[in-house]
């Protein structure tokens, strides 16, 4: 039975995937170090991090491609090393390209990976090849398919016998902006409206941003932290505003706004750093004083905003950051 668990919102998400101090060595490198997380059915699961983290090593012991050290990993309820081929039946995944022969066409390489699927029906396949929106080119021989629908492809064959847990492996490697759209917009829909937990990983947070719910970060074979992209999101932004002032007279101005009891972070092109949800009234007022005490404004700029890239970043060198 899969889990029911009781997240901090208070809402009830079903775990596909659990994880629980899973640690691997590889020749005599330990890769893994106690890798604890969950990944629930309804969301896209970003597994995020640098290169050699440990992502596609984690991904192929989910998979059975690599064999467990320590710990344990449960999908749809089974253990994998108790109930191997009940826990596996619960996976559709693409670890590195997937397996198709060019010269068929993409239906035929449906059908012929359907006969190795028990109860996979025709209807089935139809409805997988709608899915990720091939119906068109489904008859076309896959050496006339690009990187994008190859991919796609790939993602039909890994749904056809209805499982739980959808494991791509940076999926979108290779693809351009429109294909990497294509791919986000179906995965997006398996999770929300198909109820399937879709785990991607990726090195790159800006696409992590746009594609996930959750983040986990991996770093150096340790688990960083698992966050939702919103708390990512408001790490980023923080809950201040900063705003830059450029002035004829920054020293006067400077003094001005320290009577009113503003940081003032830097007094010679003048950064005030403005905190809570009135911002802009307030911002206002101090362009009214401003005036009001003959300092001539010529612009308000506000202050570039560290982007996700860069708490990533933070967040894998420092080995985490307290958010929330
Ligand atoms: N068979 C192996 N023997 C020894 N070390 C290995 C083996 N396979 C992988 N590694 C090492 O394990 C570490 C993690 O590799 P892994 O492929 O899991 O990283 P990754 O997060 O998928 O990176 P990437 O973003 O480059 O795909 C790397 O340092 C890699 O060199
Ligand atoms: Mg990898």
């Amino acid at each position: 039975m899969e889990k029911n668990i009781k997240v901090n919102d208070g809402t009830v998400k079903t775990a596909a995937l659990r994880i629980k101090n899973l640690n691997k060595t590889l020749g005599r490198r330990q890769i893994l170090f106690d890798i604890n997380f969950e990944a629930y059915r309804g969301e896209v699961f970003g597994f995020l991090g640098p290169n050699g983290a440990g992502k596609t090593t984690t991904i192929k012991l989910i998979t059975g491609l690599l064999t467990i050290d320590e710990g344990s990993i449960e999908i749809g309820g089974y253990n994998l090393k108790k109930h191997y081929e009940k826990a596996l039946g619960s996976i559709g995944g693409i670890v590195e390209n997937p397996e198709m022969y060019k010269h068929m066409t993409g239906m035929d390489n449906l059908k012929q990976y359907a006969r190795m699927r028990d109860g996979v029906t025709q209807e089935r396949i139809e409805e997988v090849v709608k899915i990720v929106g091939l119906s068109n080119r489904i008859n076309e021989k896959i050496k006339r398919y690009s990187l994008g629908m190859r991919q796609r492809l790939g993602v039909a064959q890994a749904l056809l016998h209805r499982p739980s847990l959808l494991l791509l492996d940076e999926p979108t490697n290779g693809l351009d902006p429109a294909g990497i759209k294509e791919l986000r917009d179906i995965l997006k829909k398996l999770a929300h409206e198909e109820n399937i937990c879709v785990l991607v990983s990726s090195h790159l947070m800006s696409e992590m941003e746009l594609m996930c719910d959750r983040v986990g970060i991996i770093n150096n074979g340790k688990m960083v932290g698992v966050y939702t992209v919103e708390e990512m999101m408001r790490e980023s932004a923080g809950d201040t505003s900063e705003y830059i002032y450029n002035v004829d007279n920054a020293e006067r101005a400077a003094a001005l706004f320290s009577e009113m009891e503003y940081a003032v972070t830097d007094d010679t092109h003048i950064d005030v750093v403005f905190s809570g949800d009135d911002v802009q009234d307030r911002l206002a007022q101090l362009n009214c004083k401003l005036i009001e005490s003959g300092v001539k404004l010529y612009t308000v700029s506000p202050k570039e905003k560290k982007k996700l890239e860069d708490v990533f970043i933070e967040i894998t060198q420092t080995g985490g950051v307290q958010i929330g």
